[in-house]
């Protein structure tokens, strides 16, 4: 992909529905008893990923437009699938499945694309193993993982080391199986939908500061959830508006739910200029448009708890911090090192070739601005949110920046170089 420097953007946008939603509302709509009507659900690869794999597994999922119909088989319903699940490159699909995997009655095996069978493990195979599930990867972190169920599933108190929706989903999942009350604490919040949707298809859930619990459950009931647009998408737009010049865009429902805007906060603090307006409720989450305008950024700190409500947003949080005055300096973000690539080297490598004053830490960054940067040839390491930061990046350096492997944008964002062209003047 190639980008040129622009003059300025304006516009109303939609940007595509939010990817953790949709997984969870695919999930739990094929295991509930009753049809479900999932509105508006993203259509990414990700998520067809998902998709496949309850397929396979013989749930009857219909595509209706904006719509995915979705005859549950119930908890216990799902059938042994011919083949391995393959989930590409999702990094969801593969760890909330296999809290539902465990609960099944036979075996399977998941595998994924090179970028997913290189994305530690571990984190969901010791608490599946102690609830006492047998599972088999890789150097016992790394896809293939092979998962055979328990015969009765051991209710476990887990303490997690890492803040991770993903495996507190899986755990949660798995413990609709288990026996009695499965706890999971984790040190951080991390993003709820989990929580909040397996409320509303009936499971018995208590959250407490960073503990939840759920108990066995024999049924969940199917549910009409409308998605709303994914923050984690929104954010390059955010960021663009604040960068360009002269710009103003709104981006109509976009899900606000407090443990994932903290980009917001962060922006806010900065200095930038955005407003939040018309919140309302949409299938349980916090629904708003936010209207942004070009601003002058300054430098700001962000680390400790405020990491995981921002964690998909840090490459473009960067960006913004190239172009704000001063020494920005994240922190605690490790886990930026295992997602779809290492995050951390990816944006301070592409930055840095643009003209970037970037340094890598251990944890996080430290950024320089403001600098002017320049067009050149880049490298997305086929991740969709850097692809998606170095565009909007060569929309403020100086003549062409060229993206090599652009096409991994399809993952969480099919139509992000039409949106951009849409408001680009
Ligand atoms: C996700 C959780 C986060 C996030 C990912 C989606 C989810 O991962 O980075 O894009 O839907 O639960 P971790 O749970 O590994 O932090």
């Amino acid at each position: 992909m190639k980008i040129n420097k622009i003059g300025r953007l304006e516009g109303e946008i939609t940007v595509p529905s939010d990817k953790s939603i949709t997984h969870r509302a695919i999930m739990l709509s094929c295991l509930a008893n009753g049809v479900s009507h999932i509105d508006n659900y993203l259509e990414s690869a990700d998520c067809i990923s998902t998709i496949n794999a309850f397929k396979s597994m013989g749930v009857d999922i219909v595509q209706n437009g904006k719509r995915l119909i979705i005859n549950g088989v119930g908890l216990n319903g799902l059938k042994k699938p011919s083949s391995d699940i393959d989930a590409g490159n999702s990094g969801t699909t593969t760890r909330l499945l296999a809290g539902i995997l465990a609960g099944q009655k036979f075996n399977v095996t998941i595998i994924g694309d090179g970028s997913l069978s290189l994305r530690p493990m571990k984190r969901i195979i010791e608490p599946l193993r102690q609830m006492g599930v047998n599972i088999f990867a890789k150097n016992d972190n790394y896809l293939p993982l092979t998962i055979h169920p328990g015969e009765n599933l051991k209710s476990i108190d887990y303490i997690s080391k890492v803040a991770s929706a993903q495996v507190k989903s899986c755990v949660l999942f798995a413990g609709l199986y288990a026996d009695g009350v499965t706890k999971f604490t984790e040190p951080e919040k991390s993003r709820d939908h989990t929580e909040r949707m397996l409320k509303a298809y009936g499971a018995d859930i208590v959250e407490k500061g960073l503990s939840v619990s759920v108990h066995k459950c024999n049924k969940l009931t199917a549910q009409n959830i409308k998605v709303p647009s994914d923050i984690s998408s929104a954010a390059f737009f955010m960021a663009a508006g604040l960068i360009v010049k002269n710009s103003r865009i709104t981006i109509k429902e976009v899900n606000i739910n407090e443990t994932r805007s903290g980009i917001i906060k962060v922006l806010k603090n900065m200095g930038a200029n955005i407003v939040i307006k018309d919140v309302s409720f949409v299938s349980g989450e916090e629904v708003a448009d936010i209207e942004i305008l070009s601003s002058d950024l300054h430098a700001t700190e962000i680390g400790g708890k405020i990491i995981p409500t921002l964690i998909d947003e840090i490459p473009i949080i960067a960006l913004c911090a190239t172009q704000a005055e001063g020494i920005t300096v994240i922190s605690g973000a490790k886990e930026l090192r295992v997602k779809e690539s290492d995050r951390l080297k990816a944006v301070a490598s592409q930055l840095s070739k643009m003209g970037a004053d970037i340094t890598e830490t251990e944890d996080g960054l430290i950024i320089k601005g403001k600098t002017r940067l320049k067009g050149t040839d880049v490298d997305s390491f086929k991740d969709h949110r850097i692809v998606m930061t170095l565009s909007i990046a060569g929309l403020v350096a100086e003549g062409q920046t060229t993206i090599i492997d652009s096409d991994c944008v399809q993952i969480s964002f099919a139509n992000f170089y039409e949106v951009l062209k849409s408001i680009c003047k």
